[in-house]
C-alpha cells in the first residue's frame, strides 16, 4: 500500500471547514459504561481546550430507548458552557442506527427515519443547521439511493449544511457522490493500526477530495497485549509519548484526508490524544509501522 507520509499537525479540510487534525469521538460518553454528566462535560471541555474542533456524535449514542440523542444533548450543553468560540466547532451527527434499549444496535436508514431523526438532532444541537450529517450505515432492507436521497432532501431544506456516509464500500461511496454531488464532504469508516481493511475507500475519498473520519482509531493499541501494542509502545517510548499517540500520528501520516476521532471518557485521555497532532514520526519508523499493520502489504 502506498504511504504518503504527510506531515501531521496542520489543520485538515472537512468540507468548508479547516479543523484541528484530531477530533473527539463522543460515543463512549453516552453508551454503556459512560461517565457521569460532570465528567463527560469536563472531557468535552478538555478536548476543546486542547484545540479539538470537531466532535463526532450520533442520535444512537445512548443506552435506554427513551434517551435517543443523549450524546447530542450532552455536546450542546458542553458547548453552551465553554468559554471559547463555538462557531468554530464542527459537530458531526448521524442517523441510520437505532438502539431499542436492550443493548442491541439495529439499522434503520429508511428515508422517513433519516429525515425525522435529522430534524430532531438539529433541535437537540441547537444549531440553525447540522454542520455535517452522516448516514450512519447502509440498510440492507432499503435501496441505498433512497437513503441518500433523504440526505439530499435535508441539504435542500437547510437542515444539514453538508453530508457524509459511514461504513461504506467504494461502490457505495461512488453512488453517494453521484447522488449528492458537492454536498458530500466526508466518509467515516473504521481505520486503525489493527483495522486497515478500508484502504481503497480512503484512496477514493482522497480522489474525491473528501475528509476520511477514522472511527475507533486506536483499535487494539493499548487494549490488548499483542504484537502491535508492543511495537507502538516501543516507538512511543523512544519519543516519550503514549502508544496511542503513535497510533494517531501513524494514521494521520497515511493521508492528509484522515482525521482520527478517538473516543474518551476522561479528560486526560483526550488531552493525550490531541497532543499527537505535534508528533512527527521519521519515514523509516512509518515504514516499519506500515509493514507491521499490513498497510505496506
Ligand atoms: N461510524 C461508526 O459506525 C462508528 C463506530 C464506532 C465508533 N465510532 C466513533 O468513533 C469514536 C472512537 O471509537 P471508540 O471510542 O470506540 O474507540 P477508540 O477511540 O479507538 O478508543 C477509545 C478508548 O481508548 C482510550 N483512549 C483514548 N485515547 C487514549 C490515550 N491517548 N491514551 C490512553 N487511552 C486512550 C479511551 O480511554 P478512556 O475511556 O479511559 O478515556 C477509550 O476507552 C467513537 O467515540 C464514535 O464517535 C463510529
Amino acid at each position: 500500500m502506498r504511504h504518503t507520509h504527510q506531515p501531521v499537525g496542520s489543520p485538515r479540510s472537512c468540507g468548508p471547514s479547516k479543523v484541528f487534525p484530531i477530533g473527539l469521538g463522543g460515543m463512549l460518553l453516552s453508551i454503556e459504561g459512560r461517565p457521569d454528566r460532570a465528567q463527560a462535560i469536563a472531557t468535552i471541555h478538555a478536548a476543546l481546550d486542547a484545540g479539538v474542533a470537531l466532535i463526532d456524535s450520533a442520535s444512537a449514542y445512548h443506552v435506554g430507548a427513551d434517551e435517543v440523542g443523549h450524546n447530542e444533548t450532552l455536546i450542546a450543553e458542553a458547548l453552551a458552557g465553554w468559554h471559547g468560540d463555538t462557531d468554530q466547532i464542527t459537530v458531526v451527527t448521524k442517523a441510520g442506527r437505532v438502539r431499542p434499549g436492550d443493548g442491541r444496535w439495529l439499522t434503520d436508514s429508511s428515508p422517513d427515519h433519516v429525515i425525522r431523526t435529522a430534524e430532531a438532532s438539529r433541535k437537540r444541537l441547537g444549531r440553525a443547521r447540522i454542520d455535517l450529517f452522516f448516514l450512519h450505515a447502509p440498510d440492507p432492507t432499503v435501496p441505498l439511493v433512497r437513503s441518500l436521497e433523504a440526505l439530499r432532501f435535508l441539504v435542500r431544506e437547510g437542515v444539514a449544511a453538508t453530508v457524509g456516509v459511514s461504513n461504506v464500500t467504494v461502490a457505495e461511496l461512488d453512488l453517494a457522490r453521484d447522488t449528492l454531488g458537492d454536498a458530500l464532504v466526508a466518509v467515516q469508516n473504521e481505520f486503525s493500526p489493527s483495522a486497515t481493511q478500508h484502504a481503497a475507500v480512503l484512496r477514493r475519498a482522497e480522489e474525491l477530495g473528501l475528509a476520511f473520519l477514522a472511527w475507533r482509531p486506536l483499535g487494539t493499541i493499548g487494549k490488548h497485549a499483542d504484537d502491535l501494542t508492543a511495537a507502538f509502545t516501543g516507538v512511543g517510548r523512544a519519543h516519550g509519548v503514549s502508544p496511542q499517540q503513535v497510533a494517531l500520528a501513524w494514521l494521520m501520516a497515511t493521508s492528509p484526508a484522515v482525521i482520527p476521532i478517538p473516543g474518551a471518557r476522561r479528560a486526560a485521555t483526550i488531552r493525550d490524544s490531541a497532543a499527537a497532532a505535534a508528533l512527527e514520526l521519521a519515514p523509516e519508523t512509518l515504514r516499519d509501522l506500515d509493514r507491521l499493520t499490513g498497510w505496506a502489504a
